[in-house]
């Protein structure tokens, strides 16, 4: 499972790719207005930064403005893929970009039904929101397992990338659903390496090595 990391702002992606596990980047409008800067300044950055599928989202909800928007971003960087809304007019900008050889990741999924209009338009991607699920009390697991499970069957070649992810243990759900990609907040990554047991078997491991080895007396 690839992991992408969902974030905009550029210190979070220096320290995630500075890790070697990061594969690539998701954006939101939110993301990107938190950051503050012009969309298109700030996506050419982030490909500077990470060497992997880079997702730009259009702002336009028009059919025919989303391709012209979809259009601007592609052409930002050929790490770029192009973010729309699974909506009627987002499937039918997916379908004209797809054809025109612009990869589109579809967002804001949320039943299988929509992923299978997403992937029947050419999606590069698909990408179910989990936690905005789980936040209704609705399983956003089971989600990302059915859409897996029905594009293995159907043949259909779009990635499934876990979105709005809040946990360790929805990353670890994800893997084992057949997500292809997770994409994870910064701070979400970061409690991924930490374990109790970790920390408390390497402090003895040390312990035990100084008490027979000291530490040699720092140089001069
Ligand atoms: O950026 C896409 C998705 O991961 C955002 O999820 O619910 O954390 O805003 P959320």
């Amino acid at each position: 499972m690839k992991f992408f990391l969902d974030t905009a702002n550029l210190e979070e992606l220096r320290r995630g790719a500075a890790l070697g596990v990061i594969d690539g980047v998701t954006t939101n409008p939110s993301l990107i207005a938190k950051e503050g800067r012009p969309v298109e300044e700030r996506i050419l950055e982030i490909c500077g930064i990470v060497d992997g599928d880079v997702s730009a989202e259009v702002v336009a909800v028009e059919a025919d403005r989303m391709v012209e928007e979809g259009r601007r971003l592609a052409a930002i960087h050929r790490n770029v893929v192009v973010k729309v809304p699974l909506t009627q007019d987002g499937i039918r900008a997916t379908s004209i970009l797809s054809r025109e050889g612009i990869r589109v990741n579809v967002t804001l999924c949320f039943s299988p039904v929509q992923a299978i209009l997403a992937a029947k338009a050419g999606a590069y991607i698909v990408s179910p929101f989990a936690g905005r699920l789980d936040d209704l009390a609705a399983n956003g697991s089971e989600l990302i397992r059915s859409i897996a499970e029905v594009y293995r069957i159907q043949g259909f070649r779009t990635q499934v990338l876990a979105a709005s992810l809040r946990s360790p243990l929805h990353v670890f759900e994800a893997a084992r659903a057949g997500a292809h990609i997770a994409t994870l907040p910064f701070k979400l990554l970061d409690m991924l390496f930490h374990h109790p047991l970790t920390s408390k078997g390497l402090e003895k491991f040390l312990k035990d090595w100084r008490e027979v080895f000291p530490e040699p007396p720092a140089a001069v």
